[in-house]
C-alpha cells in the first residue's frame, strides 16, 4: 500500500522537481515579499522542489508565519523566516537565486508604470542589500514596473561594482505562460505543449508576442493576430478588473515565478538547452533593455537568443513599443541617480 500511495504522489511533484540530470545539486533561494499575493503561493511551489536545500522567505511583515506553515511541509528544503530591516542581511547571506515580489499591485484603472514611486525605492533597497550580502546570486524580479525596476536594480548593483549582467533578469514568464494559453484555447492545442515567445518589456504595448514563431507552427488570420495580440498584452488588467481593487495575478504569477526558477537553477545544476523569455540589458536590440528567449547556463544568463525573423506585423509592434519602453527604462535610470 505504501508503494502504491507514494507512486500516484510522486507525479504531481515531477514537474517542480525535475533536475534534467536526475542529480540533485540543490540551491539556496531567498523571496523577498513572501508574505504577499504572489510570495505565498510561490513559496509553497519552490518549497516543493529538491532543487533547493535553503528557502530564506523575507518581508516586513507576517513572514514567521508563512515560514512556519511552510516548514511542516514534508519536503527537503529548510525554510527560514526573516521579518523587518533588520533581518534582511541574514535573509540574503548565501543565497543563489533571490526572486523579489515586493512591492504594491495595481487596482482597476492604474498602469503599470502608476506603482513606479512606491515599488522603485522598495526594489533599490533590496537589491543594495543583494548587493552588499550576495553579490553573486542571480535575482529575478516581479516586482513591477518591470520595465523599470530592472534598469534600477542594474544601476544599483553597477554602483556597488558587482553589476553582472548575466544576473539581473525582468520575470517576463506570466507573458510567456498566457500567450500559450491563449494559443492553444484559439487552436484547440495541448497548452502544456506549445511555446510562443513574448520579446519586448513587460506592459501593454511593450509586450510583443511572436505568434509567427509558436512552437509547433501555427497560422492565424489577421483578425485572430489582432484579437490575441490584444488579448495577451491586455491579460494583467483583465485579472486586475476581475479582481475589482483586490490586487492583480498573483497565482498564475507564482507558477510563472516558480517555473522561471526551476528553469534557472536546473541550468545552475548543469542542465544544457535552458531556455526562458526574461527581461535583461541588451546588446543585440536598439533598446538597452529587451525580453528575448535567453539560454541560461550556470552563469545565469549565457547569452540572449535574439528575436529570430520577424513578421511585419511583429516589427510595427516594435515600433508602437519605442517610446514607450525607453521612457520606462530611462526613468529606472534617472530614478537611481537620484537614489545613490
Ligand atoms: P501584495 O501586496 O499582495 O504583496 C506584496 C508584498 O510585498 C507584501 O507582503 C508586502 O508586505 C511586501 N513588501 C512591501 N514592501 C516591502 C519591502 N520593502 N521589503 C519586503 N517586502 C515588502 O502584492 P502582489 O500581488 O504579491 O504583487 C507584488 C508585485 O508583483 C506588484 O508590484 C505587482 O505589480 C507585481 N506583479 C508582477 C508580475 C509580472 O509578471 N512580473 C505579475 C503579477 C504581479
Ligand atoms: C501582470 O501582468 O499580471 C502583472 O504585471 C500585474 C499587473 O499589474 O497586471
Amino acid at each position: 500500500l505504501c508503494t502504491s500511495l507514494i507512486s500516484s504522489i510522486a507525479p504531481k511533484y515531477i514537474r517542480y522537481a525535475s533536475t534534467g540530470s536526475g542529480v540533485t545539486h540543490a540551491k539556496k533561494v531567498a523571496v523577498l515579499g513572501a508574505s504577499g499575493g504572489i510570495g505565498q503561493p510561490l513559496s509553497l511551489l519552490l518549497k516543493l522542489s529538491p532543487l533547493i536545500s535553503d528557502l530564506s522567505l523575507y518581508d516586513i511583515q507576517h513572514t514567521k508565519g508563512v515560514g512556519a506553515d511552510l516548514s511542516h511541509i514534508e519536503t527537503r528544503s529548510k525554510v527560514k523566516a526573516y521579518v523587518g530591516k533588520d533581518e534582511l542581511a541574514d535573509a540574503l547571506k548565501g543565497m543563489d537565486l533571490v526572486v523579489i515580489p515586493a512591492g504594491v499591485p495595481r487596482k482597476p484603472g492604474m498602469t503599470r508604470d502608476d506603482l513606479f514611486n512606491t515599488n522603485a525605492t522598495i526594489v533599490a533597497d533590496l537589491v543594495s542589500a543583494c548587493a552588499k550580502n550576495c553579490p553573486r546570486a542571480i535575482i529575478a524580479i516581479i516586482a513591477n514596473p518591470v520595465n523599470s525596476t530592472v534598469p534600477i536594480a542594474s544601476e544599483i548593483m553597477k554602483a556597488h561594482n558587482v553589476y553582472d549582467e548575466k544576473k539581473i533578469v525582468g520575470v517576463t514568464t506570466l507573458d510567456v505562460v498566457r500567450a500559450a494559453t491563449f494559443v492553444a484555447e484559439a487552436k484547440g492545442l495541448d497548452p502544456t505543449r506549445v511555446f510562443v515567445p513574448v520579446i519586448g518589456g513587460h506592459s501593454g504595448n511593450t509586450i510583443i508576442p511572436l505568434l509567427s514563431q509558436v512552437s509547433p507552427p501555427v497560422s492565424f488570420s489577421q483578425q485572430e493576430l489582432d484579437s490575441l495580440t490584444t488579448r495577451i498584452q491586455n491579460a494583467g488588467t483583465e485579472v486586475v478588473d476581475a479582481k475589482a481593487g483586490a490586487g492583480s495575478a498573483t497565482l498564475s504569477m507564482a507558477h510563472a515565478g516558480a517555473r522561471f526558477s526551476f528553469s534557472i537553477l536546473e541550468a545552475l545544476n548543469g542542465k544544457e538547452g535552458v531556455v526562458e523569455c526574461g527581461f535583461i540589458a541588451s546588446q543585440e536590440t536598439e533598446f538597452k533593455y529587451f525580453a528575448t528567449p535567453l539560454l541560461f547556463s550556470r552563469n545565469g544568463v549565457e547569452k540572449s537568443m535574439g528575436v529570430g525573423k520577424l513578421s511585419e506585423y511583429e516589427t510595427k509592434l516594435i515600433e508602437k513599443a519605442k517610446k514607450e519602453l525607453n521612457g520606462n527604462i530611462q526613468n529606472g535610470i534617472e530614478f537611481a541617480k537620484q537614489y545613490l
